[in-house]
């Protein structure tokens, strides 16, 4: 059984979340910890479903050795329950997920994934969809930052586990 159960969640599950995803099972395959580890991602909107990740955020995935073979889905009550750490790309999505969340009595670490970004702590990770190519450069940028950091402090001991 995983030690460490992890979703990252964005509005589309397209860009972000996936690039997210796609990211941090690298850096812990990196370590050889795979074993200790449940990493997805989903959407808080249905609308992109099924669908790979966006033609973009895979070439700027693949430009940094990382392949994305996620397929968009929708954020799900069951998740509260499958998942231990629950990391928003915005305050939307942050709103969202707690809404979602909100009665079920179940304990899950919720947060902004930029609250492990040292070079702006808490800040939104910029939806890139309708902007320009280098948008997912910087998102990559910023994940990477944000993700690695986020794993060190997971395996510092530093996050409490809220099921325990
Ligand atoms: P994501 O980006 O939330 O990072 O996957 C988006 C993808 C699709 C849309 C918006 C944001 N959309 O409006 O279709």
């Amino acid at each position: 059984m995983s030690q460490y159960k992890v979703l990252f969640v964005c509005l589309g599950n397209i860009c972000r979340s996936p690039m997210a995803e796609g990211i941090f099972v690298e850096l812990v395959k990196s370590r050889n910890l795979e074993h200790m580890f449940f990493i997805d991602s989903a959407g808080t909107s249905g609308h992109h479903t099924g669908e790979l990740a966006d033609p973009r955020m895979r070439k700027t995935a693949e430009k940094h050795g990382i392949k994305l073979s996620h397929k968009s889905r929708k954020l799900k009550f069951s998740d509260f329950y499958d998942f231990d750490y629950i990391l928003a790309m915005d305050d939307s999505n942050l709103a969202d997920i707690i809404e979602l969340h909100n009665g079920s009595g179940e304990q899950v670490f919720i947060c902004k994934m930029r609250d492990f970004d040292n070079l702006n702590k808490g800040a939104n990770v910029p939806d890139p969809y309708y902007g320009y190519e280098d948008g997912f450069e910087e998102v990559y940028k910023i994940l990477k930052r944000s993700c690695s950091q986020f794993l060190d402090e997971l395996l510092e001991g530093k996050i409490r586990n809220p099921r325990l």
